[in-house]
């Protein structure tokens, strides 16, 4: 009873930030995002009848703070498959982890993709994405290739998550510019009961994102880049307000990522293709056409503060490993 499964991070143009229900972490708003084939989580799942209790070990260490939300996805599939033993959880990004670079999305897609092959449960598509959203609100998106819509949805499951392009649809480059390798002090969970609770700004930020996130649809449906570029750039600017203008306030940006989305602005004022998104975290992932990848990664690197430049493409949704 054993698999392992790939999944990428994935990085949202339009932001989700705040749930709209806790207990089942239902997000407030929906996003649209990018599956970025160049950075992978790797995770097997074994099960086991001698085991007394789940165990999670990430990148070689064991780690005991994710994994009452690791044993509700596995208690989940476990119940579907009829099964009752423990698992063994044992996952690597080859990427920094817990900084921005949206670790859980690709760990939780990983980790619902390895323990259903384990099980060999029978369970659909939209179900697995359900399941992965209880480790994480981002995660479903991770589940799915290319160009991602998580929608809210009327039904008792409150979302659907699914592919609006395939990665050779519109092939578009991101370049992740990393200002630092340390995990963030506020988890993106914490910091958004924070901001629901505390920010003046967070009603409007609900309130104007659906138009934000038909538009940018619009946009990608058309192959609009100019226009997609805007709107993403507004949806991460405004989510970064309510982040900030919460108590206590958010900062997750360093001076590195300032002179990075400069930069970028500085590029697409010049005719470059090019604009940027920040989650929750220093980093900075510049999002551009194929053709000017290779300009924005040196205009990146170059920065000071950047310690490092990744580069991805658009990849598909988690796989088992065979
Ligand atoms: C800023 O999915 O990490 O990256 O649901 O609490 O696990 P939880 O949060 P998470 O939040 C992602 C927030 C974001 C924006 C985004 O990816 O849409």
């Amino acid at each position: 009873m054993q698999a392992t499964a790939i999944a990428h991070p994935n990085v949202a143009l339009i932001k989700y930030w705040g749930k709209q229900d806790v207990a089942t972490n239902l997000p407030a708003v929906g996003s649209l995002s990018l599956t970025l084939g160049g950075l992978a989580t790797r995770t097997t799942v074994s099960f086991a009848a001698d085991l007394e209790r789940d165990e999670l070990v990430i990148n070689g260490a064991l780690d005991a703070g994710a994994l009452s939300r690791v044993t509700r996805c596995l208690d989940m599939l476990r119940l579907r498959a009829g099964v009752e033993h423990r698992a063994r959880v044992t996952s690597a990004n080859d990427f920094p982890t817990g900084a921005g670079l949206a670790s859980s999305a690709s760990g939780y897609a990983a980790l619902v993709t390895a323990a259903a092959a384990a099980l060999q449960a029978d369970i659909s598509a939209d179900e697995l994405d359900l399941i992965a959203r209880i480790g994480s609100g981002s995660a479903p998106r991770s589940l799915h290739a290319g160009i991602v819509l998580l929608e809210k949805t009327a039904d008792v499951t409150g979302m659907k998550c699914r592919s609006v392009a395939a990665p050779d649809d519109w092939p578009l480059s991101v370049i992740v510019a990393v200002t630092t390798r340390q995990p963030k002090d506020v988890s993106s969970t914490g910091g958004m009961e924070s901001s629901r609770k505390t920010s003046p700004c967070y009603q409007a930020w609900v309130d104007t994102h659906p138009a934000d996130l038909t538009a940018a649809l619009d946009r990608v449906e058309r192959r609009d880049f100019e226009s997609l570029a805007e709107i993403s750039e507004h949806s991460c600017l405004k989510m970064h307000a309510v982040a900030m203008s919460s108590v206590p306030a958010l900062v997750y940006w360093s001076g590195a990522t300032v002179a990075c989305m400069q930069r970028i602005r500085e590029l697409r004022k010049a005719g470059v293709p090019v604009f940027f998104t920040i989650d929750a975290g220093p980093q900075l992932k510049a999002v551009c056409l194929p053709e000017a990848a290779s300009q924005v990664h040196e205009a990146l690197a170059e920065l000071p503060g950047v310690v490092d430049v990744l580069d991805s493409n658009l990849g598909y949704g988690a796989q088992t490993e065979s």
